[in-house]
């Protein structure tokens, strides 16, 4: 099997293909420090390179190629692959645009009836300010395309937004991704993250998580990629669990009834409001980090559920979880989601794993010659198992410190709250 990306996420999928008796043989491009311990990684084809990977596919000839980013397959990774005869978990272009454009999104919401902030789509400055007018100026200001995650502000007041458009609009501050703008209503509620596997006729949930993305403790400090995550949710109840799969259900009915099948990985973010979950955004590709805890918790075999899901077998095969929540600490290094260091040496590693229920993967790390380095903003998740919260906790904050090197930080509440609420908090 060849699995395309080189961060926590591919690891974390690596890790659970590895353990699969079905897989003899894992290829990673471009992978990283940790992939390489599980795959052969092919280090000089990144997974912008569409060409490249094409290429690598013909010579590698994998029965199945997994497509970790939503670059390559919002750029039509899979159609080319698939065109020549390859087996991909990983939509189709057009079925990731559910991720790379947030307009046809929101058109898709609107025609499935799918809980969602009311919104406007806006090319010109003065009309959109209008609509932020209209909201009242509290307004969440969203550049159309994909910006790495940075494309998205969310405005407490008017002169907040109507920055946040200039910038979208008239400066062009993302390109073309920022062309187009969706101006919505600013949603308040806790935030999750729902995964489920869709393939042409079936739709298979896999699990809620919650991630952190902001940088500093107590959710403060700039967005990030993701500081850490847990699964499950022990808070959210069966009646809100229900909509949220109805949710995802009625987003897959839709693109089918536009004649666009989904196959792979939809990740639905959503926000519980007091009139109930409601649709932030929707990704074509496993979350990362929830990726290093989902993958943890799975006791189906993870290449059995992946084929299946490629081939549109869903319907065969059953999910099954183990008990234990899963809880991920990211391991930054210092400055990031600002410049910071790279090639900084990490010690503790092997120490690390040894010191319980504890599995580190990889987000942003390379070799240099014996030693493993930093080459990342986030550079570790460390995912600690246990049986609560508070358990996977202790285990995951216990293994994280035992890593070293210079500048790192990592925030200290991940999953804290959730703890408390479940009634295990032990301080
Ligand atoms: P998105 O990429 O669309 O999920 O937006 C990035 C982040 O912005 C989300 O994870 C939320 O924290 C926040 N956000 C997006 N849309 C809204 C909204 N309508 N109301 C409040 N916050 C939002
Ligand atoms: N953790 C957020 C994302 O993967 O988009």
């Amino acid at each position: 099997m060849l699995v395309v990306g080189g961060g926590g996420r591919e690891h974390a999928l690596c890790w659970g293909l590895a353990r699969s008796p079905r897989v003899t043989e894992l290829v990673a491009a471009p992978g990283n420090a940790g992939i390489d311990e599980l795959a052969r990684t092919v280090a000089d084809v990144s997974v912008d390179d569409v060409e490249g990977l094409v290429e690598l596919t013909r010579l590698e000839r994998p029965d199945l190629v997994v497509v970790g980013p939503e670059a390559p397959l919002v750029a039509g990774l899979a159609d080319a692959l698939i065109s020549r005869g390859s087996t991909v978990f990983g939509p189709s272009a057009a079925a990731a645009r559910l991720e790379g454009s947030k307009a046809h999104a929101k058109e898709l919401m609107v025609e499935g009836a799918i809980p969602t902030a009311r919104a406007g789509v806006f090319t010109e400055l003065a009309t959109a300010i209008g609509f932020v007018d209209a909201l009242g100026g509290r307004a969440v200001i969203k550049a159309d395309g994909l910006a790495a995650g940075k494309g998205v502000t969310v405005a407490a007041d008017r002169a907040v937004a109507v920055d946040a458009l200039e910038h979208c609009l008239d400066a062009r501050a993302f390109g073309e991704a920022g062309a187009t703008v969706v101006v919505e209503e600013l949603l308040e509620g806790p935030e999750i993250s729902a995964f489920a596997l869709v393939d042409a006729t079936s739709v298979v949930p896999l699990a809620l998580s919650q991630d952190f993305k902001r940088v500093g403790e107590g959710d403060s400090g700039p967005n990030t990629g993701g500081m850490g995550a847990y699964s499950p949710l022990p808070w959210v109840g069966r009646q809100a669990e229900d909509r949220i799969w109805t949710i995802v259900r009625a987003t897959v009915d839709v693109l089918r009834a536009r004649g666009v099948p989904y196959r792979g990985l939809l990740y639905t973010g959503l926000m519980l409001t007091a009139e109930g979950p409601k649709v932030l955004e929707y990704n074509c590709r496993f979350g990362d980090p929830e990726t290093e805890v989902v993958i943890p918790r799975l006791a189906s075999d993870l290449a059995d559920l992946l084929v299946a899901t490629a081939t549109d077998r869903l319907s065969d095969v059953k999910v099954s979880l183990h008990s234990e929540s899963a809880v991920t600490v990211v391991l930054a290094s210092g400055g990031y989601p600002g410049p910071y260091a790279s090639r900084v040496p990490i010690e503790g590693l092997d120490d690390a794993v040894a010191s319980g229920d504890v599995s580190i993967f990889h987000a942003g790390t390379a070799r240099d010659g014996d030693t493993v380095v930093t080459s990342g903003g986030r550079v570790l998740a460390v995912t600690g198992m246990g049986a609560t919260i508070e358990a996977a906790r202790a285990e995951a904050y216990r293994a994280a410190d035992r890593i070293t090197f210079e500048g790192k930080t990592c925030r200290r509440d991940i999953a804290a709250h959730a703890a408390r609420l479940a009634g295990e908090e032990q301080r």
